[in-house]
Protein backbone atom coordinates (compact mmCIF):
# COMPACT_ATOMS: atom_id res chain seq x y z
CA UNK A 1 0.00 0.00 0.00
CA UNK A 2 1.08 3.12 -1.18
CA UNK A 3 2.10 5.43 2.05
CA UNK A 4 0.43 9.01 2.16
CA UNK A 5 0.78 11.62 5.20
CA UNK A 6 -1.72 11.33 7.82
CA UNK A 7 -2.38 14.29 9.50
CA UNK A 8 -2.51 14.58 13.22
CA UNK A 9 -4.80 17.18 14.32
CA UNK A 10 -5.47 19.65 16.96
CA UNK A 11 -8.83 19.76 18.21
CA UNK A 12 -7.57 23.25 20.00
CA UNK A 13 -7.06 24.97 16.90
CA UNK A 14 -9.69 23.87 13.72
CA UNK A 15 -8.92 19.74 14.22
CA UNK A 16 -12.55 19.10 14.71
CA UNK A 17 -13.65 21.26 11.29
CA UNK A 18 -10.55 19.45 9.42
CA UNK A 19 -11.58 16.18 10.59
CA UNK A 20 -14.80 16.64 9.44
CA UNK A 21 -14.14 17.57 5.85
CA UNK A 22 -11.93 14.57 5.53
CA UNK A 23 -14.37 12.46 5.94
CA UNK A 24 -16.95 14.22 4.23
CA UNK A 25 -14.59 14.04 1.54
CA UNK A 26 -14.40 10.34 1.91
CA UNK A 27 -11.37 10.05 3.84
CA UNK A 28 -10.44 7.95 6.84
CA UNK A 29 -9.90 9.83 10.49
CA UNK A 30 -9.07 8.07 13.76
CA UNK A 31 -10.72 9.86 16.40
CA UNK A 32 -11.41 9.39 20.26
CA UNK A 33 -14.40 7.56 22.38
CA UNK A 34 -14.57 6.71 25.56
CA UNK A 35 -14.22 3.22 24.58
CA UNK A 36 -10.92 2.96 22.30
CA UNK A 37 -10.31 5.50 20.05
CA UNK A 38 -12.39 4.43 16.12
CA UNK A 39 -11.00 4.77 12.84
CA UNK A 40 -14.35 6.76 11.09
CA UNK A 41 -15.05 7.06 7.74
CA UNK A 42 -18.88 8.45 6.01
CA UNK A 43 -20.85 5.08 6.34
CA UNK A 44 -23.07 6.20 3.69
CA UNK A 45 -19.96 6.30 1.08
CA UNK A 46 -18.75 2.84 0.18
CA UNK A 47 -15.44 3.74 -1.36
CA UNK A 48 -14.37 5.27 2.27
CA UNK A 49 -15.71 2.62 3.97
CA UNK A 50 -13.84 0.12 1.65
CA UNK A 51 -10.62 2.48 2.82
CA UNK A 52 -11.26 0.99 6.80
CA UNK A 53 -11.11 -2.74 5.21
CA UNK A 54 -8.10 -1.69 3.35
CA UNK A 55 -6.38 0.35 6.01
CA UNK A 56 -6.87 -2.29 8.74
CA UNK A 57 -6.26 -5.24 6.03
CA UNK A 58 -9.85 -6.42 7.85
CA UNK A 59 -11.29 -9.79 6.79
CA UNK A 60 -14.25 -8.49 4.56
CA UNK A 61 -17.02 -10.54 6.19
CA UNK A 62 -16.80 -8.33 9.83
CA UNK A 63 -19.21 -6.08 10.01
CA UNK A 64 -18.57 -2.36 11.25
CA UNK A 65 -20.25 0.06 14.04
CA UNK A 66 -22.07 2.84 12.78
CA UNK A 67 -21.55 5.94 14.98
CA UNK A 68 -24.19 8.51 15.33
CA UNK A 69 -24.64 12.08 17.20
CA UNK A 70 -27.62 11.03 19.14
CA UNK A 71 -31.04 8.75 19.63
CA UNK A 72 -32.81 11.12 16.16
CA UNK A 73 -29.70 10.46 14.33
CA UNK A 74 -30.20 6.57 14.94
CA UNK A 75 -34.08 6.10 14.13
CA UNK A 76 -32.93 7.79 10.43
CA UNK A 77 -30.89 4.49 10.02
CA UNK A 78 -32.73 1.49 12.31
CA UNK A 79 -36.30 0.33 12.92
CA UNK A 80 -36.67 1.43 16.44
CA UNK A 81 -38.59 -0.22 18.96
CA UNK A 82 -40.01 0.53 22.75
CA UNK A 83 -36.85 -1.65 24.06
CA UNK A 84 -34.16 0.01 22.00
CA UNK A 85 -35.62 3.41 23.51
CA UNK A 86 -35.59 2.32 26.98
CA UNK A 87 -32.08 1.12 26.48
CA UNK A 88 -31.19 3.79 24.46
CA UNK A 89 -32.71 6.64 27.29
CA UNK A 90 -30.78 4.90 29.91
CA UNK A 91 -27.39 4.32 28.86
CA UNK A 92 -26.91 6.70 25.61
CA UNK A 93 -24.42 8.58 25.10
CA UNK A 94 -22.41 5.31 26.37
CA UNK A 95 -19.89 2.41 25.72
CA UNK A 96 -23.27 0.35 24.49
CA UNK A 97 -23.96 -0.75 20.79
CA UNK A 98 -27.83 -2.16 19.84
CA UNK A 99 -27.92 -4.16 16.82
CA UNK A 100 -31.99 -3.73 14.85
CA UNK A 101 -33.04 -3.99 11.91
CA UNK A 102 -31.72 -1.73 8.66
CA UNK A 103 -34.47 1.04 7.45
CA UNK A 104 -35.16 0.48 3.92
CA UNK A 105 -33.67 2.79 2.36
CA UNK A 106 -31.55 4.49 4.73
CA UNK A 107 -28.16 4.62 2.41
CA UNK A 108 -25.68 2.87 4.61
CA UNK A 109 -22.85 1.12 2.30
CA UNK A 110 -23.66 -2.43 2.33
CA UNK A 111 -20.26 -2.52 3.42
CA UNK A 112 -20.89 -1.69 6.57
CA UNK A 113 -23.25 -4.18 7.55
CA UNK A 114 -21.79 -6.84 5.43
CA UNK A 115 -24.59 -7.57 3.31
CA UNK A 116 -26.40 -8.00 6.74
CA UNK A 117 -30.11 -7.15 7.28
CA UNK A 118 -29.18 -5.65 10.86
CA UNK A 119 -27.58 -2.39 11.42
CA UNK A 120 -24.90 -1.93 14.92
CA UNK A 121 -25.78 1.54 16.04
CA UNK A 122 -23.39 3.33 18.91
CA UNK A 123 -24.00 7.04 20.57
CA UNK A 124 -20.31 8.01 22.03
CA UNK A 125 -19.99 9.98 25.23
CA UNK A 126 -16.66 11.37 24.44
CA UNK A 127 -16.91 15.32 23.54
CA UNK A 128 -14.69 14.72 20.51
CA UNK A 129 -16.72 12.26 18.94
CA UNK A 130 -19.94 13.99 20.01
CA UNK A 131 -18.47 17.50 18.26
CA UNK A 132 -17.30 15.28 15.21
CA UNK A 133 -20.81 13.52 14.58
CA UNK A 134 -22.51 16.85 14.77
CA UNK A 135 -20.10 18.51 12.79
CA UNK A 136 -20.04 15.97 9.57
CA UNK A 137 -24.14 15.71 10.62
CA UNK A 138 -23.92 11.67 9.17
CA UNK A 139 -23.14 8.31 10.53
CA UNK A 140 -19.30 7.34 10.69
CA UNK A 141 -18.62 4.26 10.14
CA UNK A 142 -15.85 3.30 12.83
CA UNK A 143 -14.30 0.33 14.05
CA UNK A 144 -11.22 0.07 16.08
CA UNK A 145 -8.36 2.34 14.72
CA UNK A 146 -5.89 -0.87 14.69
CA UNK A 147 -4.40 -3.16 12.21
CA UNK A 148 -7.21 -6.06 12.48
CA UNK A 149 -6.40 -9.12 15.00
CA UNK A 150 -4.07 -6.40 16.87
CA UNK A 151 -4.83 -4.60 20.15
CA UNK A 152 -7.27 -1.54 20.15
CA UNK A 153 -5.87 1.45 20.65
CA UNK A 154 -6.64 3.83 23.64
CA UNK A 155 -4.40 6.75 23.25
CA UNK A 156 -3.33 8.60 19.61
CA UNK A 157 0.49 7.09 20.10
CA UNK A 158 -1.38 3.18 19.52
CA UNK A 159 -3.35 4.52 16.24
CA UNK A 160 -0.23 6.17 15.23
CA UNK A 161 1.89 2.95 15.95
CA UNK A 162 -0.57 1.16 13.80
CA UNK A 163 -1.77 3.52 11.33
CA UNK A 164 0.85 5.95 10.57
CA UNK A 165 1.21 6.32 6.72
CA UNK A 166 -1.83 4.49 5.91
CA UNK A 167 -5.08 6.87 6.98
CA UNK A 168 -5.64 10.50 6.20
CA UNK A 169 -6.22 11.40 9.59
CA UNK A 170 -5.92 11.14 13.45
CA UNK A 171 -7.62 13.95 16.04
CA UNK A 172 -5.46 13.94 19.24
CA UNK A 173 -7.73 13.26 22.27
CA UNK A 174 -6.30 11.99 25.48
CA UNK A 175 -6.69 8.30 26.98
CA UNK A 176 -9.71 6.45 26.68
CA UNK A 177 -11.85 6.36 29.60
CA UNK A 178 -13.25 3.23 29.95
CA UNK A 179 -10.65 1.58 27.89
CA UNK A 180 -12.72 -1.65 26.51
CA UNK A 181 -14.86 -1.38 23.30
CA UNK A 182 -18.58 -0.93 23.80
CA UNK A 183 -20.72 -3.47 25.12
CA UNK A 184 -23.08 -5.20 22.09
CA UNK A 185 -26.89 -5.95 22.86
CA UNK A 186 -28.58 -7.59 19.52
CA UNK A 187 -32.37 -6.14 19.75
CA UNK A 188 -33.68 -8.13 16.53
CA UNK A 189 -35.91 -8.29 18.32
CA UNK A 190 -35.05 -10.52 21.33
CA UNK A 191 -32.45 -8.90 23.47
CA UNK A 192 -28.89 -11.19 23.22
CA UNK A 193 -25.97 -10.04 24.66
CA UNK A 194 -23.58 -10.28 21.33
CA UNK A 195 -20.33 -8.74 23.13
CA UNK A 196 -19.18 -8.31 26.56
CA UNK A 197 -17.98 -4.73 27.06
CA UNK A 198 -17.66 -1.24 28.50
CA UNK A 199 -21.39 -0.88 29.66
CA UNK A 200 -21.72 -3.66 32.64
CA UNK A 201 -23.68 -6.44 31.51
CA UNK A 202 -25.84 -6.27 35.24
CA UNK A 203 -26.83 -3.10 34.27
CA UNK A 204 -28.11 -4.23 31.29
CA UNK A 205 -30.11 -7.05 32.53
CA UNK A 206 -31.42 -4.80 35.67
CA UNK A 207 -32.75 -2.27 33.65
CA UNK A 208 -34.54 -5.03 31.23
CA UNK A 209 -35.46 -7.35 34.18
CA UNK A 210 -34.34 -10.24 32.46
CA UNK A 211 -31.03 -12.14 32.04
CA UNK A 212 -29.00 -11.99 28.63
CA UNK A 213 -28.39 -15.20 27.06
CA UNK A 214 -25.18 -15.13 24.71
CA UNK A 215 -25.93 -14.87 21.22
CA UNK A 216 -23.15 -16.39 18.73
CA UNK A 217 -19.74 -17.79 19.78
CA UNK A 218 -16.03 -17.86 18.61
CA UNK A 219 -16.74 -20.29 15.78
CA UNK A 220 -20.11 -19.30 14.28
CA UNK A 221 -19.71 -15.64 15.43
CA UNK A 222 -23.43 -13.61 15.61
CA UNK A 223 -20.96 -10.62 15.71
CA UNK A 224 -18.98 -11.66 13.66
CA UNK A 225 -15.98 -9.88 15.10
CA UNK A 226 -16.24 -12.06 17.61
CA UNK A 227 -13.48 -14.08 16.12
CA UNK A 228 -11.05 -15.81 18.75
CA UNK A 229 -7.85 -14.28 17.61
CA UNK A 230 -9.30 -10.89 18.17
CA UNK A 231 -7.12 -8.54 20.30
CA UNK A 232 -3.71 -10.58 20.18
CA UNK A 233 -0.51 -8.74 20.92
CA UNK A 234 3.09 -10.35 19.69
CA UNK A 235 3.15 -12.27 22.77
CA UNK A 236 1.33 -15.33 23.97
CA UNK A 237 -0.81 -15.00 26.64
CA UNK A 238 -1.79 -16.91 29.71
CA UNK A 239 -4.80 -16.17 32.41
CA UNK A 240 -5.30 -16.94 35.87
CA UNK A 241 -1.41 -16.95 36.56
CA UNK A 242 -0.26 -16.53 40.05
CA UNK A 243 3.74 -15.82 39.85
CA UNK A 244 5.83 -15.49 36.22
CA UNK A 245 7.24 -18.40 35.11
CA UNK A 246 10.79 -18.62 32.83
CA UNK A 247 10.09 -16.27 29.63
CA UNK A 248 7.03 -14.88 30.85
CA UNK A 249 6.24 -11.62 32.24
CA UNK A 250 3.26 -10.70 34.57
CA UNK A 251 1.04 -8.46 34.50
CA UNK A 252 -0.91 -8.13 38.23
CA UNK A 253 -4.17 -7.30 39.79
CA UNK A 254 -5.18 -7.16 43.21
CA UNK A 255 -3.27 -9.12 45.23
CA UNK A 256 -1.31 -10.33 42.22
CA UNK A 257 1.60 -7.86 41.95
CA UNK A 258 3.64 -7.76 38.83
CA UNK A 259 6.29 -6.15 36.20
CA UNK A 260 2.95 -3.55 36.11
CA UNK A 261 -0.47 -3.80 37.02
CA UNK A 262 -4.04 -3.88 35.70
CA UNK A 263 -5.23 -1.98 39.26
CA UNK A 264 -3.27 -2.54 42.59
CA UNK A 265 -6.46 -2.43 44.71
CA UNK A 266 -8.43 -4.77 42.04
CA UNK A 267 -10.48 -1.59 40.86
CA UNK A 268 -12.30 -3.40 37.48
CA UNK A 269 -12.70 0.12 35.79
CA UNK A 270 -9.45 0.91 36.44
CA UNK A 271 -7.87 -2.52 35.23
CA UNK A 272 -10.07 -1.79 31.94
CA UNK A 273 -8.95 1.42 31.18
CA UNK A 274 -5.39 0.50 31.29
CA UNK A 275 -5.94 -3.00 29.50
CA UNK A 276 -4.64 -2.82 26.16
CA UNK A 277 -1.86 -0.08 26.92
CA UNK A 278 -0.52 -2.47 29.27
CA UNK A 279 -0.63 -5.27 26.83
CA UNK A 280 1.11 -2.72 24.25
CA UNK A 281 3.77 -1.65 26.83
CA UNK A 282 4.09 -5.12 27.83
CA UNK A 283 4.03 -6.83 24.36
CA UNK A 284 7.16 -4.10 23.61
CA UNK A 285 9.26 -5.44 26.20
CA UNK A 286 10.09 -8.92 24.12
CA UNK A 287 8.31 -11.25 26.18
CA UNK A 288 7.85 -14.94 25.30
CA UNK A 289 3.99 -14.87 26.97
CA UNK A 290 2.61 -11.87 29.10
CA UNK A 291 0.81 -13.64 32.13
CA UNK A 292 -2.53 -12.29 33.20
CA UNK A 293 -3.30 -12.22 37.16
CA UNK A 294 -6.90 -13.85 37.54
CA UNK A 295 -9.68 -11.16 37.03
CA UNK A 296 -13.26 -11.59 38.58
CA UNK A 297 -16.10 -13.03 36.34
CA UNK A 298 -18.08 -9.80 36.99
CA UNK A 299 -19.10 -6.36 35.96
CA UNK A 300 -16.42 -4.98 33.67
CA UNK A 301 -13.96 -8.23 34.43
CA UNK A 302 -16.26 -9.71 32.12
CA UNK A 303 -15.41 -7.36 29.16
CA UNK A 304 -11.77 -7.74 30.59
CA UNK A 305 -11.45 -11.53 30.56
CA UNK A 306 -13.49 -11.61 26.67
CA UNK A 307 -10.39 -9.78 25.55
CA UNK A 308 -7.84 -12.00 27.32
CA UNK A 309 -9.47 -15.17 26.26
CA UNK A 310 -9.26 -13.94 22.86
CA UNK A 311 -5.66 -12.81 22.75
CA UNK A 312 -4.76 -16.46 24.38
CA UNK A 313 -6.49 -17.87 21.64
CA UNK A 314 -3.88 -20.27 19.77
CA UNK A 315 -2.75 -18.36 16.45
O1 LIG B 1 -16.35 0.61 21.51
C1 LIG B 1 -16.55 0.25 20.36
O2 LIG B 1 -17.55 -0.40 20.03
C2 LIG B 1 -15.50 0.64 19.31
C3 LIG B 1 -15.48 2.16 19.22
C4 LIG B 1 -14.57 2.66 18.13
O3 LIG B 1 -16.80 2.63 19.06
N1 LIG B 1 -15.76 0.03 18.05
C5 LIG B 1 -15.60 -1.30 17.83
O4 LIG B 1 -15.85 -1.69 16.54
O5 LIG B 1 -15.26 -2.09 18.69
P1 LIG B 1 -15.39 -3.08 15.94
O6 LIG B 1 -15.60 -2.94 14.46
O7 LIG B 1 -14.00 -3.41 16.37
O8 LIG B 1 -16.40 -4.10 16.49
C6 LIG B 1 -17.70 -4.14 15.96
C7 LIG B 1 -18.41 -5.37 16.42
C8 LIG B 1 -17.89 -6.59 15.73
O9 LIG B 1 -17.78 -7.66 16.66
C9 LIG B 1 -18.98 -6.88 14.71
O10 LIG B 1 -19.05 -8.21 14.35
C10 LIG B 1 -20.21 -6.43 15.47
O11 LIG B 1 -19.79 -5.25 16.09
N2 LIG B 1 -21.32 -6.09 14.57
C11 LIG B 1 -21.39 -5.04 13.74
N3 LIG B 1 -22.57 -5.06 13.05
C12 LIG B 1 -23.23 -6.14 13.47
C13 LIG B 1 -24.50 -6.71 13.14
N4 LIG B 1 -25.30 -6.17 12.23
N5 LIG B 1 -24.87 -7.84 13.78
C14 LIG B 1 -24.07 -8.40 14.71
N6 LIG B 1 -22.85 -7.90 15.06
C15 LIG B 1 -22.44 -6.79 14.45
MG1 LIG C 1 -11.54 -4.09 17.05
Amino acid sequence: MSQIQTERLDPASGGVARAAALLRAGGRVAFPTETVYGLGADACNGTAVAGIYSAKGRPSFNPLIAHVADIAMAQRYVIWDDTADRVAQAFWPGPLTLVLPLRDGAGISPLVTAGLSTLAVRVPAHPLAQELLRAVDGPLAAPSANPSGRISPTVPEHVLAGLDGAIEAVLIGGACEVGVESTILGLAPAPVLLRPGGLPVEALEALLGERLAEGGSAEAPNAPGQLLSHYAPQAGLRMNATEAREGEVLLGFGPVGGACTLSANGDLHEAAARLFGALHALDGQGARVIAVAPIPEVGLGRAINDRLRRAAAPR
